[in-house]
């Protein structure tokens, strides 16, 4: 594996193994690399003849009060981890070399971007999508892998590449799990035991929600009010909880369509997020 810290590096290193019509796979990573990240680039592995990984803190999603100074930094772990996984390329810029000093163009999606997440994070959506952008422009993927578990991220992401008519197949690859159904994050290390203990109510809040979907409550209001209680009485504070259209993302209030539970709940100082699907199954 080949490590790289330049647009210009990469660019060079890629000229050489996109030859023949080879494919190549990107997974744009954060660091502090766990289970969910490396099943990405194990699809990514499968799928593709080049596969590029690229770890970068992005300071321009996080807010003045979020945790950029305190988000795990492990590169040479990371770096061990990944060329366990067979990744060609490791891309691991620092922010001076990959973003201009005084950096001003920004992707911006404006309705979706500022709802959910986005309405107690704003900026953090416009700040990852001119960050995948500007990865999608330096290694030009044929293939770029995100998890589900950041429905919104990947749903937007997935959006500015048809808007923008990028050749870039967007694979968005199932949330990884801990055994009590807790999704993985890096967050998930700043929870104390108690909190620990309490985080995976989520997942069982929209399990049983979906269940409930199933057998055929359409109460939408309902099914929601159920599953926060579910969080509530773990301990969590919720932030949001929604039901979306899986094609718009904009709430339901019927359940007509192919739909996505969004959550994110507070375990303690730590913000979670999840989601799950509902599919009208005949
Ligand atoms: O999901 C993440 O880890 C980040 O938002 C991403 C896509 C790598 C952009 O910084």
């Amino acid at each position: 594996m080949k490590r790289v810290s330049t647009v210009a590096a990469l660019r060079r290193e890629l000229g050489k193994l996109r030859k023949n019509g080879k494919t190549v796979g990107l997974v744009p990573t954060m660091g502090a690399l766990h289970e969910g990240h490396l099943t990405l680039v194990r699809k990514a592995r499968a799928k593709c003849d080049v596969v590029v990984v690229s770890v970068f803190v992005n300071p321009l999603q996080f807010g003045p009060n979020e945790d950029f100074a305190s988000y795990p930094r492990r590169l040479a772990r990371d770096a061990a981890l990944l060329k366990g996984c067979g990744v060609d390329l490791l891309f691991a810029p620092t922010a001076e070399t990959f973003y201009e000093p005084d950096h001003q163009t920004m992707i911006v999606s404006p309705k979706v971007q500022s709802m959910y997440c986005g309405q107690y994070r704003p900026g953090h959506f416009s700040g990852a999508l001119t960050v995948v952008a500007k990865l999608f422009f330096a290694a030009q993927p044929d293939f770029a892998f995100f998890g589900k578990k950041d429905w919104q991220q990947a749903w937007l992401i997935e959006k500015m590449t048809r808007d923008l008519n990028w050749p870039i197949r967007i694979v968005k690859v199932p949330t990884v799990r801990g055994k009590d159904g807790l999704a993985l994050s890096s967050r998930n290390e700043y929870l104390s035991e108690a909190e620990r203990a309490g985080a995976p109510a989520i997942r069982a809040a929209l399990v049983a929600l979906e269940k409930s979907f199933r057998a055929g409550e359409r109460r939408v209001a309902l099914l929601k009010r159920n599953a926060e209680r579910t969080i509530e009485k773990a301990g969590g504070k919720i932030q949001y909880l929604e039901i979306a259209s899986c094609r718009t993302l904009m709430p339901l209030k019927a359940l007509d369509e192919e739909a996505v539970v969004l959550v994110a709940a507070f375990f303690g100082k730590t913000r979670l997020i999840d989601n799950i699907e509902l599919k009208n199954r005949r």
